[in-house]
């Protein structure tokens, strides 16, 4: 009917456009994604090698590892690339297979840190029934249900994205294949599509930020009206950690959407997506193992125990 070539390919513009700037960057990066991958690893390891840590809140743990390193993989190697090569041509199925892994696993990473304070919630606020509530089968269940649900999310708001026809302009200014940055540049009307992808991911959002803030509010209060300081450390030991883990990521998506859609420029978004594509995944096991004698504990045993 008319005149418009087909996209088939795509062009990522990558992080940045200035020579001077790339090595170094790539070098940063390229250490980030090693820490990264040996942090992750050495967590999930560390989980499956101690019996001590064999507990539901370790189990969540070794997955929000496992997480992490999935999707931080599923990005950093095209913003390698990128920075390698200036620009990064990338075809139509890969961009949408980049897009569709990047979706399962930061849903799944959302699911987990509502996962994670609903345990935290569980162990504070009713002791007495924890090991009741939280078995290890139905643990497992939660985890493999917010998979389920990863796919389902993915699956949606990819396909809710390449429904749309892509036609002229091929440019993606961005360093991956995110929703936001491909959507723009269809041809088609997108109205519905951007609908969906408003309403459907902040509805999810909030619904898992929900969970988290009625956990930590019930945790508070307990720990409250706790009298023995002993009591006080203890909850507060085992909560500090998961606290930091959920503040950082939803710090940084809340940045995102409170700032008003004028003054979002290409850039700020750029580096908010650094944030928690790059780094989060890399800052989850210093937080956790940083700040956690029991994971200190297990990886001085296992020390030992190599020598
Ligand atoms: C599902 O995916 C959308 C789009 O990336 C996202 O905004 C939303 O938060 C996801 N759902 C969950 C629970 O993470």
């Amino acid at each position: 009917m008319e005149n418009r070539t087909e996209v088939t390919e795509f062009i990522l513009l990558g992080l940045a456009n200035d020579p001077h700037l790339q090595a170094p960057l790539f070098i940063t990066f390229l250490l980030i994604y090693l820490i990264t991958l040996v942090g992750n690893l050495g967590m999930i390891l560390l989980i499956l090698l101690d019996s001590r840590l064999h507990t539901p809140m370790y189990f969540f743990l070794g997955n929000l590892s496992l997480v992490d390193f999935c999707y931080s993989s599923a990005v950093t190697p095209t913003v390698l690339a990128g920075l390698l090569n200036g620009e990064k041509v990338m075809s139509f199925s890969v961009c949408a297979s980049q897009m569709f892994f990047f979706v399962v696993f930061a849903t799944v990473e959302n699911c987990l840190l509502a996962l994670m304070a609903y345990d935290r919630y569980a162990a504070v606020c009713k002791p007495l029934h924890y090991t009741i509530t939280m078995t290890m089968s139905k643990c497992a269940w939660l985890v493999i249900g917010s998979y389920v649900y990863g796919f389902l999310n993915a699956s949606v708001h990819t396909g809710d994205t390449f429904i749309l026809s892509f036609c002229e302009s091929n440019v993606i200014h961005h360093f991956f294949c995110d929703i936001p940055a491909v959507m723009v540049l269809s041809c088609s009307d997108r109205h519905i599509s951007e609908l969906v992808l408003v309403y459907l991911g902040s509805f999810n959002i909030f619904f898992a930020l929900l969970i988290i803030w009625i956990s930590y509010i019930l945790i508070f209060v307990t720990i409250l009206k706790m009298y023995s300081s002993a009591g006080h450390q203890k909850a507060m030991s085992t909560c500090a950690s998961h606290f930091t883990a959920v503040s950082i990521f939803y710090g940084t998506l809340i940045f995102m959407y409170v700032q008003p859609s004028s003054s979002h420029s290409m850039d700020t978004d750029k580096i908010a997506s650094v944030f928690y594509t790059v780094i989060i995944p890399v800052l989850n096991p210093v937080v956790y193992s940083l700040r956690n004698k029991e994971v200190k504990s297990a990886f001085t045993k296992i020390l030992v125990k190599a020598k």
